[in-house]
């Protein structure tokens, strides 16, 4: 099988297994495991912030800080298609009894006009609307086909939403796909956010894990709410040992996901009856409608020739480039993609 569903499908090498295996274990829920410290410590490095915190997963990670920068009855701005939206399970609502604010992007991505579009009146005392708190971006985006902000685009959302004393949050997840793709390290990024949210277990490979960084102040917030969430975790050292494993030696190697995602791209232009966003090709992702059959009866079809991939809409498909797969599994897919589209 050629699994293209998700970079979250891939699994743990053996240097990976070997690290986790050995490594050195204690209570972490009482503070004392020091393989979690060290990539705690480590992340916060990374991301130029004074302090982080692992957790299990990246909806936990983004949830602990909304709930952390927010009270209930706040108002959350993010984009329309965001993850923290669409892929949550209304956990903002449910968790920290916050309205999200959506604004429309383009791949995900909106403008600082944009934003000052959506805050209320200023200076106006106003018991009928929610206080705005938090401004979050995702970079890069999943449903924007895993596209980066520019740096310019988000300095100038950054400016706007501190004039209105707003806070910014960065989900994170594939911040290390921005980071490669770019050549702009995490932390230039981060400088922007008062926190930010990381994932050990998409393109890194880790099987488990995320992490959330910011301010040590607003991390010991956060810890609380770990375990307000059951998030908690006691000899976490063999899982974050993968976690460190992967960011020491699987940053780098990203670009090769991101060359087999254009490679899969071009060969998918070839194919009549799709439709390609090959400008929106940036990172490990590539999206296509399908404009001759439903997309849940090609990833059926699909199934049959050995290749998975997911559907996102009604006649849209998603295919993600990961440590698991080659170039020739690009081809191989293409290949396969093709005749079924034809029918076969
Ligand atoms: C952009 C983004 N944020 C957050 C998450 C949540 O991560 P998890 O599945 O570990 O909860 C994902 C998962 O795919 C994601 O794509």
């Amino acid at each position: 099988m050629i699994d293209l569903r998700s970079d979250t499908v891939t699994k743990p090498t053996e240097a990976m297994r070997r690290a986790m295996a050995a490594a050195e274990v204690d209570d972490d829920v009482l503070g004392h495991d020091p393989t979690v410290a060290a990539l705690e410590a480590r992340v916060a490095a990374v991301l130029g912030k004074e302090s982080a915190l692992y957790v299990p997963s990246g909806t936990m990670a983004n949830q602990l800080a909304l709930r952390s920068h927010t009270e209930s009855g706040d108002e959350i701005i993010c984009e329309q298609d965001s993850h923290i939206y669409q892929y949550e399970a209304a956990a903002p609502a449910a968790l920290s009894g916050c309205l999200l604010r959506l604004i429309p992007g383009q791949r995900g991505i909106f403008s600082a006009s944009q934003l000052a579009e959506v805050f209320h009146p200023s200076g106006e005392v106003n018991n009928h609307a929610g206080t705005q708190k938090l401004v979050v971006l995702e970079n890069t985006h999943n449903r924007g086909g895993g596209s980066i902000w520019p740096i310019e685009q988000i300095a100038a959302v950054e400016l706007t939403a501190r004039d209105a004393h707003l806070r910014l949050h960065l989900d994170g997840a594939r911040l290390w796909n921005a980071s490669v793709a770019t050549g702009i390290p995490e932390a230039e990024y981060a400088k922007h956010f008062d926190s930010v949210s990381v994932c050990f277990s998409k393109g890194l490979g880790a099987p488990v894990g995320s992490a959330l960084a910011g301010e040590a102040a607003f991390i010991r917030r956060a810890k609380r709410f770990r375990k307000q969430f059951g998030g908690g975790m006691r000899q976490a050292g063999i899982i974050a040992a993968g976690a460190l494993y992967a960011m020491e030696h699987h940053r780098e190697r990203l670009a090769a996901d991101h060359a087999n995602a254009r490679l899969l791209a071009q060969r998918l232009m070839e194919i009549k009856g799709l439709e390609v966003d090959i400008e929106g090709v940036q990172t490990n992702m590539v999206y296509f409608n399908t404009l001759t059959l439903p997309a849940a009866e090609l990833v059926s079809r699909l199934e049959r020739h050995g290749v998975l991939v997911l559907a996102t809409a009604r006649n849209r498909i998603r295919l993600v480039t990961h440590l698991n797969v080659s170039a020739a599994d690009m081809d191989t897919a293409a290949k396969a993609i093709g005749r079924a589209v034809a029918g076969g």
